[in-house]
């Protein structure tokens, strides 16, 4: 796992939005990897920025929203199979022409609200093609062959009529289903999916998780997984980067995070969601206390309030991510004893 390529590198990604002259910082100093070929799960409750990162990787915010980072380094791989070095941070524009060409064939995202990314007006066949042809330049009977060939393996039956509807005439799951499909007819490098599953059935939900798994093994494709269901984290993940309130509080692999959770805040996490192997009758936690508003921080680490280890060493300033083992990054001043690696 060490010596993979990193097809994605980010450094210091800071995201601000600005609303009637106020700016309320929504990422902070987030830095996180992924490596070729792998999986990185992104857990953390409601509100702690894990869409809002993501769509500062894509560029898919609004003008309302400051990115800034240090770097964000995206490997593109060429047809030939030679990588390709970006620096998505350095982009101007963010749909001119690099972002245009990376996005689809290279990296693309199933949004996390299937029905704000269709278009009503158009057929949904038509709008999974469009990218394809688009990046590829094929006819539109080659690529609607295409579309015909990838509906049944993302569970929609009959593709011959259903590739003629319009987004109203589908249920929310096989819209759900239409919005993955556009995020894959390009066959992209990178697949990034913000909770693509939650609408869909279990056995729907895990035949496109095994569909994502077959690719990923096949062609050495990349996946960034957001969820809240820890159990798909344990089947998917190779790596899990755990959020709070805009930070990445811990990143490790998959067992650094399962077997030696040490930010508090992951050890309650995982107290909190339901785990295989959980005994008959054994409850399940609740993190006390609530996510505090984002406009309204003090100083020193957002989880404090809420932390039972809290002490007050953690109130200070801000708090740098320790190295505790190999790869295995904690957000937490009881780890200062280990190399500092922000
Ligand atoms: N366009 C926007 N303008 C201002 N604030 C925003 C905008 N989009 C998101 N936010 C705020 O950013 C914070 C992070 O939101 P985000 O949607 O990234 O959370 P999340 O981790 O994806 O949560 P969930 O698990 O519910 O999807 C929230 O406080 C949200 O209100
Ligand atoms: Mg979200």
């Amino acid at each position: 796992m060490e010596s993979k390529e990193l097809i994605l590198e980010v450094k210091k990604l800071n995201t601000t939005f600005v609303s009637d002259k106020k700016e309320t910082r929504i990422v902070k100093d987030v830095s996180f990897a992924v490596k070729r070929g792998t999986t990185l799960a992104v857990v953390g409750e409601s509100g702690c920025s894990k869409s809002v990162t993501m769509n500062s990787i894509m560029r898919f915010l609004g003008r309302n929203a400051k990115v800034e980072a240090e770097s964000i380094r995206f490997t593109a791989k060429r047809a030939d199979g030679t990588a390709e070095p970006h620096q998505l941070e350095g982009i101007k524009n963010p749909n001119g022409a690099e972002m245009r060409a990376l996005r689809g064939p290279q990296m693309s995202m199933v949004f996390q609200d299937p029905m704000s990314s269709l278009n009503p007006v158009y057929k949904v066949g038509d709008q999974v093609a469009e990218g394809l042809i688009q990046h590829t330049g094929i006819s539109k009977k080659q690529a609607r062959e295409q579309v015909l060939e990838l509906f049944p393996r993302l569970g929609i039956p009959d593709p011959e009529s259903r590739i003629d509807c319009y987004p109203h005439q589908f249920s929310g799951g096989m819209k759900q289903r239409v919005v993955i499909a556009i995020a894959m007819i390009c066959n992209p490098e990178l697949i990034i999916c913000d909770e693509p599953t939650t609408a869909l059935d279990v056995t729907i939900q895990a035949q496109i998780m095994e569909l994502l798994k077959k690719l990923q093994v096949e062609n050495g494709k990349s996946i960034i997984l957001i969820t809240h269901n820890m159990g798909l984290v344990a089947e998917m993940a190779d790596e899990v980067c755990v959020m709070y309130m805009g930070r990445v509080v811990e990143f490790g692999s998959l067992e650094d995070i399962f077997d030696h959770p040490s930010h508090p805040y992951t050890k309650a996490l995982l107290r909190s969601v339901p785990v295989l192997g959980l005994a008959d009758g054994q409850k399940l936690e609740t993190i006390p206390g609530i996510t505090p508003n984002p406009a309204d921080l003090k100083p020193g680490c957002e989880f404090a309030d809420r932390c039972a280890e809290c002490t007050e060493r953690c109130r200070g300033a801000n708090i740098p991510a320790y190295e505790i083992a190999p790869g295995h990054r904690v957000r937490c001043v009881q780890f200062d004893h280990f190399p500092e690696v922000d």
